[in-house]
C-alpha cells in the first residue's frame, strides 16, 4: 500500500481543488475506503457509511449543493461520509448523536484523506453543503446524516503550505493557557538545547573575547574555555 512515512504524509498533504481529467483506479478507491473502515470510533461502533459517487450528474448536483463549489465536479470520485445516527444514539444517546458521530466520521475522513495522498492522489474535505439536498441526490435516509464529502482525483495543482499556528501557540503544559516557551527543552530534546546553548556561548565568546574577556565572570571564563574546546577553536 502506502510507502510514505506517516508524519511525512501528514505534513505534505494539501487540500486539492484542481484535478486532471484522469480516472482514479478502483483498487485505489478500495484502499481509501479501507482506511476509512479502519478508523477508530467510540466503543468501536463504526457508525458510518461511505457512498462512492462517480456519476457525473450526481457529482455536479453535489457541487451545486455544496454552495456552488463547482470545482468539485471535476474530481472523478466523491466519497460522501454519512453518520448512522440511529446507531450512534442507540449506543450513546445524546452524546453519541451530537459528539461521537461527528468525531467518528471525522476520524474516518482524515484516514481517507491521508491514504489518498499516500497513493499519489489529491483530495479535499468539503464540509460546506446543504445536507438535505445531498441526502435527496443520494437517497440518504432520515436516520443518516451526510457529514463530509471527500473529492478525489489526480492533482492538477501544487498548493503552497498554508500558515499554521506554531506549537507554542496551540499547546499548553499541565494547565490551560500555560504556553510552552521552549518546546525542545520540555520534550527533553537535549541535543537541540545543547546546540543552541553552544551557539549562544560561541557568540558571547566571540564578542567578549575581543574585549579581552573582561565582561566575563570567572565562571563565565571557564564556560567560554569549555565552549572553545568543544568547538575546537
Ligand atoms: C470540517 C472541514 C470542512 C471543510 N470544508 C471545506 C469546503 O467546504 N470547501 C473547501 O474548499 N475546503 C474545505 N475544507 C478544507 C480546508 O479549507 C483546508 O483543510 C484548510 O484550509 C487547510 O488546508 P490544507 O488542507 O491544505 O492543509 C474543509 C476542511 C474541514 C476540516
Amino acid at each position: 500500500m502506502a510507502n510514505m512515512e506517516v508524519f511525512e504524509c501528514i505534513s505534505t498533504r494539501r487540500s486539492i481543488r484542481k484535478y486532471l481529467d484522469i480516472p482514479v483506479e478502483w483498487d485505489k478507491v478500495g484502499t481509501i475506503l479501507e482506511a476509512g473502515r479502519l478508523a477508530p470510533s467510540s466503543g468501536n461502533i463504526q457508525d458510518w457509511n461511505f457512498i462512492v459517487v462517480q456519476d457525473e450528474d450526481k457529482r455536479k448536483a453535489i457541487a451545486e449543493a455544496a454552495l456552488r463549489q463547482y470545482w468539485m465536479s471535476k474530481a472523478p470520485v466523491h466519497i460522501v461520509v454519512c453518520a448512522d445516527l440511529k446507531k450512534s444514539e442507540r449506543f450513546y444517546g445524546v452524546r453519541g448523536n451530537r459528539l461521537y458521530s461527528i468525531q467518528n466520521c471525522a476520524a474516518a475522513t482524515e484516514n481517507m484523506l491521508l491514504t489518498a495522498h499516500s497513493l499519489g492522489l489529491g483530495a479535499c474535505w468539503v464540509g460546506a453543503f446543504d445536507e438535505n439536498v445531498v441526502s435527496r441526490v443520494l437517497n440518504i435516509p432520515d436516520h443518516a446524516r451526510p457529514q463530509a464529502i471527500i473529492t478525489i482525483g489526480y492533482s492538477d495543482e501544487k498548493p503552497k503550505e498554508p500558515i499554521r499556528y506554531p506549537l507554542t501557540t496551540v499547546a499548553f503544559l499541565e494547565k490551560y493557557g500555560n504556553r510552552i516557551k521552549d518546546m525542545a527543552a520540555v520534550l527533553h530534546d537535549y541535543s537541540v538545547v545543547m546546540e543552541r546553548n553552544l551557539k549562544k556561548g560561541k557568540a558571547i565568546f566571540e564578542k567578549t573575547g575581543k574585549k579581552t574577556g573582561s565582561l566575563l565572570t570567572q565562571k563565565g571564563k571557564e564556560l567560554a574555555k569549555k565552549i572553545k574546546e568543544k568547538l575546537g577553536k
